[in-house]
């Protein structure tokens, strides 16, 4: 199964790029993530751009959308909101048909990012995401100085991590059963 990772935040050092990538590490090996690097290069959104032929970056979005099984989130909270490039990108989605039911779990990094975990998940459900909760885990992690490598490392983060993704996968495994 692949799974597009999407990572609200453009830093360098960025805690919840971290998250994705120590996910991409201890994923079970049904999973393959993908980091999906195009966030910034999106244009802000414009219903009036959101055409039969919308913008090159818009397109690879929805494509890339389109050919997962299912996506993996962790956005900072800027402001007691989502980043507003992760939500730039959600509003982009909206118009096509490719995330309509579309398995997603949350990662939340920070104990703290509590309102845009709240509002991103109110998003994704507006826009008939399936919000994997057992999938879906707040790690706690501090501000600064977290790499993959350590999150890797920490027993309880990883084994919280690593169970969060078997649950995913499972999850993902049971929507795509056909209904009796
Ligand atoms: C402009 C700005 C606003 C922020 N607002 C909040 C906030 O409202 N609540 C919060 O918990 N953290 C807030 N933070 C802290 C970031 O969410 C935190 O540093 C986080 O680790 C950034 O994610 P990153 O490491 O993935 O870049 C803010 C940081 C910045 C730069």
């Amino acid at each position: 199964m692949r799974i597009l990772a999407l990572c609200g935040s453009l830093r360098a050092e960025s805690i919840n790029a971290a998250v994705l990538e120590a996910a991409a590490l201890l994923a079970p090996a049904a999973l393959t993530i993908v980091q999906y690097g195009g966030l910034a290069e999106l244009p802000i959104f414009n219903p009036d751009l959101d055409t039969d032929s919308p913008p090159d970056p818009v397109r690879r979005l929805r494509e890339n959308v389109g050919l997962s099984d299912g996506l993996l989130i962790a956005s900072p909270e800027y402001a007691h909101g989502v980043a507003g490039g992760l939500k730039n990108a959600l509003d982009w989605l909206v118009g096509g048909p490719e995330f309509y039911q579309k398995p997603v779990a949350v990662l939340n990094a920070s104990a703290r990012a509590v309102q845009a975990d709240t509002h991103l998940r109110e998003s994704l459900v507006t826009m008939a995401a399936r919000v994997i909760e057992p999938a879906s885990i707040t790690l706690g992690l501090p501000a600064t100085g977290v790499d993959a490598a350590g999150i890797v490392a920490d027993p309880r983060l990883s084994g919280e991590l690593a169970e969060a993704l078997r649950q995913f996968a499972q999850a993902i495994q049971r929507c795509a059963e056909p209904v009796a």
